[in-house]
């Protein structure tokens, strides 16, 4: 008799805890208590926590190392054209702010080779740093620019434009890296890109193509809202709508062209000129060197699209609402 007794008590004892336990364990407010940010940091943000699917909780928190971030490269191709994309930079506050935002869209564009100049006597930690971070393919190269240029038998000096020694450290590095009678060289296409504009990654997949230059219209440049190519209804280019000198023989800016790595390697004078240059007439000078205006090749389009932005913090056209422009209702900027 005492057996019996003794059983029921225990049973009376443990059955309630039992049962409470295991509702602990089931409820709601257990969920949240182990919802703690610092616990699951990444699941939090994204995933409601919902207790019929804990294994793909764990893996969201093991992918969440943020050292690995910049370790997602696309699967590199060996037939599709590699873009050489050639940015001059140079320090200054919003340097990295600058190149991580550039990185970002780099690393969402398969096949790109990045080719950073820095404008320095040496390559700084910072930009090294930000490159090794990344899993994008790059070359990391730096010349300065010289303070002046004088020009030989005269006392005139000239200041040489920011960035045009880079990039043609960049196109001597493309020549000497590439041979052109290598006729089983992957394809490819160079675009300068500088770190203060934003692109789309559309503009990438348009200029993949490039038989020999191709051109598509740049936001908040010139003092307009947008420049363009003039493109007819055989989309041929005719001209430019611009209103800095229309008649430059290619007044196009340094963002609205890309070059095919092939005409590079085989007009090896090509350069961007260092003296004797107007302003606004660098792109010109390369490009002559180059192509004539029948040989461009429009795209974004026929030019009806912008896929490029000019937004240089102290750019006054981002902000002032007055703004100069095509009334074109066509384009979307
Ligand atoms: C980097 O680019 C070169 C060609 O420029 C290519 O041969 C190589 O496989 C690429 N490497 C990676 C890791 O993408
Ligand atoms: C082809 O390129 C190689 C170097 O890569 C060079 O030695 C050779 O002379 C070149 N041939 C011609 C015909 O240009
Ligand atoms: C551009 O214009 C040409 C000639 O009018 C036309 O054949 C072509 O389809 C157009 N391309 C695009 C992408 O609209």
């Amino acid at each position: 008799m005492p057996k019996t007794r003794d059983i029921l008590a225990f049973v009376l004892i443990v059955l309630p805890w039992t049962l409470l336990i295991a509702v602990w364990d089931w409820s709601p407010i257990n969920d949240f208590k182990d919802d703690r940010p610092e616990k699951r940091p990444y699941s939090k943000i994204s995933f409601p926590l919902k207790k019929s699917c804990p294994p793909e909780n764990k893996d969201i928190v093991q992918a969440g190392h943020t050292k690995d971030v910049y370790r997602r490269s696309l699967p590199w191709s060996d037939v599709l054209p590699i873009l050489h994309v050639i940015t001059p930079t140079y320090s200054r506050p919003v340097q990295k702010a600058e190149l991580t935002r550039l990185a970002n869209t780099f690393l969402l564009v398969p096949n790109l080779h990045w080719i950073l100049v820095e404008d320095s006597q040496r390559r700084t930690p910072l930009v090294t740093r930000l490159l090794l971070e990344t899993s994008l393919n790059y070359t990391h190269l730096n010349v300065e620019t010289p303070k002046n240029y004088k020009l030989r038998g005269n006392k005139k000096d000239y200041t040489i434009p920011r960035g045009t020694v880079q990039r043609n450290l960049a196109l001597h590095w493309l020549r000497g890296t590439f041979s052109h009678n290598n006729s089983n060289s992957q394809p490819g296409v160079v675009y300068f890109a500088d770190d203060d504009n934003t692109y789309s990654l559309e503009l990438f997949e348009e200029m993949r193509s490039t038989r020999k230059v191709s051109v598509w219209p740049v936001a908040f440049v010139g003092g307009l809202r947008y420049e363009s190519p003039k493109v007819n209804t055989m989309g041929k280019v005719y001209g430019w709508k611009t209103v800095f000198d229309p008649h430059r023989p290619f007044a196009i800016d340094m963002a609205g062209f890309a070059v095919n790595l092939h005409l590079i390697l085989c007009k090896p004078q090509a350069y961007f000129k260092l003296r004797g240059v107007k302003g606004g007439y660098q792109e010109s000078s390369l490009l002559r060197e180059l192509v004539t205006l029948n040989d461009l090749e429009p795209k974004a389009a026929n030019c009806t699209k912008v896929l490029v932005w000019h937004t240089r913090a102290e750019n006054p056209l981002l902000v002032n609402e007055g703004r100069k422009g095509f009334t074109d209702s066509n384009v979307e900027i």
